[in-house]
């Protein structure tokens, strides 16, 4: 947690009118264990929220401005409620603008709102750190004007806000965990019903560690949109060849997929293959973690990051790198990228002991190759986001 009291202070130091309704909330980046490229299929994802969050504390106002700071990029914004569009100059203000209007476009009435907040997830990093950021703005102000908004459709709420205000067709899966992570638990999501379960996750013999490439690329959305494209395609050719509609790739089997891949495209076939497979990896990887097969889940993890490096090509040299050091460590179960790809984070599962091992050969031989220095961060599945005593 950071420091909550310290943050009040300034807030108190600001904004200096006590008679106005004000509060504390908090949301978690999260790390995806499996199931990459799925959720926007419809299918089935296996994240859990990390130790890393956004705290942001807000106060109504008695008009409809919203003014917001952001104490961690010293940056500030102002927007009216009543005027609500992408800016082209604070891309950041975006999420809290797009979250706004999603709520106001359910009928929702808001007051303006003066907002402080700080974060310590790293940005582009694959980390979730946009979708803490709309899951903290929707919890704000929905708590500050009294507004019952049910967890799931606030993170359906929160992902329109990225669709339409962001550009990025993203899934569910990130504001989902944000929202509803639970700590010492991974979340298995349906992205079709929404429905998901807690899987137990805390096993003193095992850690799950996030090694952050420190590359950043930017294009990450135009080619995770064109990933969308592409398996729109795959349902279409689908549709046609089963002459009945079909939904999403979350309906095609294995077998199916194997009767008709040769007349697919090659690309689309590719991605096809990955989303499918990597469906049935997740419901593995879930029967095995509930039966404490720390191996097997280890192994889904390996083959999902080839599939995401051959089939789905979302990955890159220096993910691809980390995950080979990874394997050569003894301890090591499971390494894969996390996350959209092309830069940013691998999730690896690791035998506890070996973690600060782990730790100090990563990061000197990926300088060695690199010249990088990664950061790796050591977390257990955390809370999703909360409402904090200010
Ligand atoms: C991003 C998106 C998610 C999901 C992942 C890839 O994080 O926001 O919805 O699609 O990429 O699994």
């Amino acid at each position: 947690m950071q420091d909550l009291n310290k943050l009040g202070k300034i807030f108190n130091e600001k904004f200096t009118n006590t008679s106005l309704v004000k509060g504390a909330f908090s949301a978690p980046g999260r790390v995806n264990l499996i199931g990459e490229h799925t959720d926007y299929n419809e299918g089935f994802v296996l994240p859990m929220a990390i130790e890393r969050e956004i705290i942001m504390l807000g106060q109504l106002r008695n008009d409809r401005l919203v003014q917001v700071f952001d104490l961690a990029y010293k940056a500030e914004t102002k927007f009216s409620l009543d005027n609500l569009f992408p800016s082209k100059k604070d891309t950041w203000a975006n999420y809290l603008m797009g979250v706004v209007d999603e709520i106001q476009k359910t009928g929702y009435i808001l007051q303006g709102a003066n907002i402080i907040f700080i974060s310590n997830i790293p940005q582009k990093a694959g980390l979730s750190s946009s979708a803490a950021l709309e899951i903290v703005t929707a919890l704000t102000m929905a708590e500050l004007n009294l507004l019952k908004i049910e967890p799931v459709k606030m993170a359906r709420l929160c992902q329109q806000a990225e669709n339409n205000f962001v550009g990025v067709a993203c899934g569910i899966m990130d504001q989902y965990v944000s929202r509803l992570g639970r700590k010492d638990n991974v979340l298995f999501i349906d992205c079709r019903t929404n429905n998901y379960e807690l899987i137990p996750f805390r096993d003193s013999n095992y850690q799950i560690v996030i090694c952050d490439s420190k590359i950043r690329r930017d294009l990450i959305n135009s080619e995770y949109n064109k990933r969308r494209e592409e398996c729109k395609k795959a349902t279409e050719f689908f549709t046609h060849r089963f002459g009945h509609k079909v939904q999403a790739l979350r309906d095609v089997t294995i077998e199916e997929f194997k009767q008709y891949q040769e007349q697919l495209p090659e690309t689309i076939a590719r991605r096809a293959r990955h989303v499918i497979l990597e469906n049935d990896r997740v419901q593995a990887s879930k029967k095995a973690i509930e039966a404490g097969d720390y191996i097997t889940f280890g192994q889904l993890m390996i083959e999902s990051h080839q599939s995401l490096k051959v089939d789905y090509e979302v990955s890159c040299e220096e993910l691809d790198l980390l995950v080979d050091l990874a394997l050569k460590q003894e301890g090591v179960l499971g390494a894969r990228m996390t996350g959209a790809g092309f830069g940013g984070c691998t999730v690896n599962l690791l035998k506890r002991e070996k973690v600060n091992i782990f730790k100090k050969t990563i990061q000197k031989e990926y300088k060695r190759i690199t010249g990088i220095i990664p950061d790796i961060y050591i977390t257990i599945p955390a809370d999703g986001a909360k409402v904090l005593k200010f």
